[in-house]
């Protein structure tokens, strides 16, 4: 069933297609992350009047924060091409030789999921950030030569869930690396108004609010139960959605006050209730609750973070007494 994911940050197949019309195109239009935009402004800015290709750039940060948006509108706002790629889709050397002879002069290049890069396409990357050239070889054995081929000179936006992942020759060759943070309510509010009114829906204050604070501070997440409230509003309601038409969609959704669903009760009742509070290892927690590790950290761990529910410690995860109140079990003695 669907709704089993609908607070992952990750896009699905519908989420795609809607949300490239919900995309905010210009910096003007993009809401949020100002430590990001701020420095990108001015290097845009200086890039455009030395008329020479912007840094290469490094986005990294939970899913569905923006990274691809604001991907696209750095390339708008350069006046470049835009070409999207992501890590796993560049199977051979080839393959990313082919994409780079064919960027023209100024173009962002966009890799999403860099960390996923195999290592002899990530080695061809190396030198095509640095010198703007392709080494390549000819031959084998020792007849074997290589053959420079320049390119064009192009911005590479690279994008991770984990910059750690990243190897360092590659991590260093961005010149910018910009982490992306958690939306506050304040502006999740305002990018759910800019897509209500995109969507030709209306809604009320009470309701962008209420959708605000059960969004995870994830604009993909909030522009996704838009989408199903109003769906249940054109079948249930008058087409208005106000605050009882969002709190029986929400619920309908299993998604609680503070954006929490099934699996997010889950990790915490596990560490409550199998492992004394902890702390206990991610390992631990993941095979209990039966998901993978990495989904785990990359999606689910951090706004359990964010919103003070887990903590984590040299030891391994710690639930918070705000935990125990909020699933309404008693916060045991020994703590
Ligand atoms: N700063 C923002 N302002 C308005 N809408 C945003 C913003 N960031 C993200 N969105 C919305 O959220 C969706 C997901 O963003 P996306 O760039 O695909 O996230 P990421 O690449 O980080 O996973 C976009 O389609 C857009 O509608
Ligand atoms: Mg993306």
């Amino acid at each position: 069933m669907d709704d089993e994911r609908i607070v992952s940050g990750e896009a699905t197949g519908t989420d795609e297609e809607i949300e490239k019309s919900l995309r905010p195109k210009r910096l003007s239009e993009y809401i949020g992350q100002k430590n990001v935009t701020d420095n990108l402004k001015v290097f845009i800015d200086a890039a455009v009047m030395r008329k020479e290709p912007l840094d290469h750039v490094l986005f990294y940060g939970p899913p569905g924060l923006g990274k691809t948006t604001l991907a696209g509108i750095i390339a708008a706002e350069l006046g470049v091409g835009f070409r999207i790629t992501s890590g796993p889709a560049i199977e051979r050397a080839g393959d990313l030789a082919a994409i780079l002879t064919n960027l023209s002069d100024g173009d962002v290049l966009f890799i999403d999921e860099i960390h996923r890069l195999n290592r002899s396409v990530e080695e061809i990357l190396y030198s095509a950030m640095e010198d703007f050239a392709l080494d390549i070889i000819i031959g084998k054995g020792p007849s074997a030569r290589t053959l420079r081929v320049d390119l064009n000179k192009f911005t590479l936006i690279g994008a991770t869930t984990r910059a750690g992942s990243l190897t360092a020759p590659l991590r260093d060759r961005f010149g910018v690396i910009s982490k992306f943070e958690m939306y506050s309510k304040e502006e999740l509010e305002m990018i759910i108004e800019r897509s209500a009114r995109l969507m030709n829906v209306e809604i009320d204050t009470e309701s962008l609010e209420e959708i605000a604070m059960r969004s995870r501070g994830t604009p993909r997440i909030a522009n996704r139960l838009l989408r199903r409230i109003r769906d249940f509003c054109q079948v249930r309601g008058d087409g208005k959605i106000n605050m009882s038409i969002t709190e029986s969609s929400l619920d309908a959704l299993r998604i609680d006050k503070l954006g929490l669903e099934n699996l997010d009760r889950e990790i915490l009742m596990t560490i409550m209730t199998r492992f004394k509070g902890g702390p206990v290892g991610i390992d631990a927690i993941a095979s209990a609750v039966g998901e993978e590790r990495i989904t785990i950290e990359d999606v689910y761990e951090p706004y359990l973070i964010q919103s003070g529910l887990l903590h984590r410690t040299q030891k391994g995860r710690v639930v918070s007494d705000l935990a125990y109140h909020h699933l309404g079990l008693d916060i045991p003695d020994n703590k």
